[in-house]
């Protein structure tokens, strides 16, 4: 059954500088199921970041509601609240992978986990696992600085996926990556997907766009279905 995963209600985001009011979502009505991959797409300036970040609760609209997978507006939650709620339902990855540099791979997948208190060797497991299958069973115990930039991406994008989160968000994960790169990460978010996440990534890439269940395409402050 299709049941809705993701509403969002009348949400507005604007921006003002010193001389203009950029208005970036304009009323955005969305609702959304989960077990799918969605690409994010539209102009550069689009507002596709802004929508991750706010997703994400890492931003406040103007007006509007989030529910995912609750009837609460999750914008109306406190600072910590949103945070604990995104600490276990929502994973964030970020074109500049964001990895901890004195970590090794493993370490890195694996830290997240621990912190919802998972034990060390059950950790240690689904991160080996995760690891492996990004194709990276051989660079376990490299540091970042001794991983390519597409190897410290899969890395983050494993980490992203260990706590099996209800939403991931990723703000083109494959931009700075060769085509055979981007395309074993979208693998991974493909196989993903059935564990019960839905998967929104912005991108500029056409032929990933074409492998993603559905397109979002944000112009003129609106979000449409392709
Ligand atoms: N903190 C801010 N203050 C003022 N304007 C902002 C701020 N953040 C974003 N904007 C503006 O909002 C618009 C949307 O920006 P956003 O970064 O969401 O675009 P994008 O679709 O992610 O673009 P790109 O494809 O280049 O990454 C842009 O016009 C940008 O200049
Ligand atoms: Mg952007």
């Amino acid at each position: 059954m299709n049941k809705s995963f993701l509403q969002i209600k009348s949400l507005k985001k604007k921006f003002i500088d010193s001389t203009d009011e950029i208005v970036v979502l304009d009323d955005i009505n969305l609702d959304l199921t989960t077990n799918k991959l969605i690409a994010l797409t539209g102009p550069s300036g689009s507002g596709k970041s802004t929508f991750i970040h706010l997703l994400g609760l890492l931003d406040i609209p103007d007006r509007g509601e989030y529910n995912l997978d609750t009837s609460k507006n999750l914008f109306n939650l406190s600072d910590k609240e949103k945070s604990d709620y995104r600490r276990r339902n929502i994973s964030i990855v970020f074109q500049n992978f964001n990895l901890i540099s004195d970590l090794t791979a493993l370490e890195n997948v694996m830290l997240p986990n621990l912190y919802t208190g998972e034990s060390k060797s059950k950790s240690l497991e689904l991160a080996k696992n995760l690891l492996t299958k990004a194709g990276l069973e051989n660079r376990l115990n490299h540091t970042p600085k001794e991983l390519s930039g597409g190897e410290q991406q899969r890395v983050a994008i494993a980490r992203s996926l260990i706590n099996k989160p209800k939403l991931i968000l990723a703000d083109e994960p494959t931009g700075s990556l060769d085509s055979k790169n981007a395309e074993v990460i979208l693998d991974m978010f493909i196989n993903f997907k059935d564990e019960n996440s839905l998967i929104l990534f912005a991108t500029h890439n056409k032929s990933l766009v074409n492998k993603s269940d559905l397109e979002l395409t944000i112009s003129n402050g609106t979000v449409n279905f392709n």
